[in-house]
């Protein structure tokens, strides 16, 4: 299958895709995170794609067309991808239909995230991010879970088991007060630098006058799934299943 996901930031994108990702074998392309291992590299893409990723704007076409113009030529990205986050403009999605008409493939669904501006601040003051595999957590609704600490609650057998990270920092309640860690495999956590209040909100209206358009061009080709993104993450799952299957 080949995928595309589109929502505002915050709207899950991120969260589902590994999932989906396991579930049906597919390599999994996210310009943002593509960008921010560009940037933290200082790459002279890196370089150039941070003034407008600080801003909360959107990156030059010619560059996130590139990065996934070299993406798409692994040989696991051949039988079937998920692009999350990509493309953002009507402009990339022409781009990307002329490469996929060269590759003689289409897309199969475009995934669309639609959920109230109102949430999206929330969900993005409280994400966490383990920066080497890219998972999300959430202070309060996918919190980062101790094993063995977490669980006791739960009768797990494993309770008495010794955690590997300080069990005091990341109990359930005491997760906003300090760094947490991941869960697997003790490393800290990081908070995305343009997850301030103030760059949500250039984010959300760029996402509004450049993205909302996008699903407007895959609507006219009949290929777009709207999904209920406001719901708590297991029922987005379950909503992203029946789409697929
Ligand atoms: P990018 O990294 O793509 O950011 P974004 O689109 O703003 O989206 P987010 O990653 O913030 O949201 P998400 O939907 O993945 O949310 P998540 O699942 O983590 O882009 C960053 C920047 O790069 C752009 O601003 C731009 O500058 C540049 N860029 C990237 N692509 C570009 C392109 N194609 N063209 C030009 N520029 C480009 O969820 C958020 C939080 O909520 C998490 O903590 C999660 O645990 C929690 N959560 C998730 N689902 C639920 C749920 N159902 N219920 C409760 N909590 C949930
Ligand atoms: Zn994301």
């Amino acid at each position: 299958k080949r995928l595309i996901l589109i929502g505002p930031p915050g709207s899950g994108k991120g969260t589902q895709s590994p999932i989906i990702k396991d579930e049906h074998c597919l390599c999994h392309l996210a310009t943002g995170d593509m960008l921010r291992a560009a940037v933290s590299a200082k790459t002279p893409l890196g370089i150039k794609a941070k003034e407008a990723m600080d801003k909360g704007e959107l990156v030059s076409d010619d560059l996130v067309v590139g990065i996934i113009n070299e993406a798409m030529k692994k040989p696991s990205c051949k039988k079937g991808f998920i692009l999350d986050g990509f493309p953002r403009t009507v402009a990339q999605a022409q781009k990307l239909d002329e490469m996929l008409e060269r590759q003689g493939v289409k897309i199969d669904k475009v995934l669309d995230f639609a959920i109230d501006d109102a949430v999206l601040e929330e969900r993005i003051s409280g994400r966490w991010i383990h920066p080497a595999s890219g998972r999300s957590y959430h202070t309060k609704f996918a919190p980062p879970r101790v094993p063995g600490v977490d669980d006791v609650s739960h009768n797990n057998p494993r309770s008495n088991s010794v955690s590997f990270i300080n069990a005091n920092l990341v109990t359930k309640n005491l997760v906003t007060a300090f760094p947490p860690f991941s869960p697997v495999t003790g490393e800290p956590l990081i908070q995305r630098k343009d997850d301030s209040a103030a760059v949500l909100k250039s984010r959300l209206e760029s996402f509004h006058r450049q993205t909302q358009p996008v699903i407007n061009y895959y609507s006219k080709k009949g290929i777009v799934a709207t999904l209920h993104a406001e719901k708590p993450l297991a029922d987005v799952t379950d909503e992203v299943r029946k789409v697929l299957s």
